[in-house]
């Protein structure tokens, strides 16, 4: 796909998850933006704005403290988490993803890394003071969701902050949709998991049309 066509797309994507192999396309989206971070569609090429107010307005110190950005796509959440003092790992399953960033940032403070949120380094269980996960849960499918939530919430060190970006969804309603928002059910999940829920907001983003999504933080 050189240029995005979300028909084709939603059925690359399909195909790889009806075999079964639900991690398996995303470094194909890297690889067609041909070295060029500025033509992969899923990237906003700004921090989060949630984000940023999170780290203004958070009464946690950064220095001293380690932060994990899953699957970082092209890098800008981690270089803000960075630029805000924490010490910043940030990965994606994508080796094409991780190639873009290290372009992207030649002199950039943050580890980027390939890794596998499903089979990541066993020394990073509970160790980090910042875990922070945007749009990763929505592009999979089934009981990978769910494995996903957990692998995330087992990377946060205790006391550590979880925060989850993603799009969002009546419960019971676009079942098919490629991605597939959270529903308020599934973001539950994490209070399930043992964290204690924050904040947490409803809002609908400035695309037009506006698509809703939800911004929630976590602590152990
Ligand atoms: C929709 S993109 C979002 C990228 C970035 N977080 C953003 O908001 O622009 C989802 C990202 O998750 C990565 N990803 C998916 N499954 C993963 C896994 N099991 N381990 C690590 N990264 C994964 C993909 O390669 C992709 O970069």
């Amino acid at each position: 796909m050189s240029e995005f066509d979300p028909v084709a797309y939603r059925k690359m994507v399909r195909s790889y998850q009806q075999r079964d192999d639900p991690t398996g396309w995303f470094d194909n989206i890297y690889r067609d933006a041909n070295g060029d971070h500025r033509a992969v569609f899923w990237a906003d090429l700004e921090p989060n704005p949630y984000l940023i107010e999170w780290l203004t307005s958070s009464p946690s110190d950064p220095a001293g403290h380690t932060a994990v950005v899953i699957g970082c796509g092209v890098g800008d959440d981690a270089e803000a988490l960075s630029e805000a003092g924490y010490e910043v790992t940030a990965f994606d399953i994508s080796p094409e993803a991780i190639r873009l960033c290290r372009n992207r940032y030649p002199d950039t403070r943050v580890d980027y890394l390939v890794a596998d949120l499903f089979d990541y380094p066993s020394e990073w269980a509970s160790s980090f003071d910042v875990v922070y996960e945007c749009n990763t849960i929505q592009v999979l499918p089934g009981k990978y969701r769910v494995m996903a939530r957990d692998a995330m919430v087992s990377l946060v060190a205790p006391i550590g902050h979880l925060l989850v970006s993603c799009r969002s969804r009546a419960v019971g309603e676009q079942e098919d949709d490629i991605p597939l928002p959270l529903d308020r059910d599934e973001m539950n999940g994490f209070v399930r998991c043992g964290l204690t829920e924050m904040s947490f907001e409803a809002y609908d983003d400035t695309q037009d049309p506006p698509v809703p999504h939800f911004f929630a933080v976590y602590r152990k």
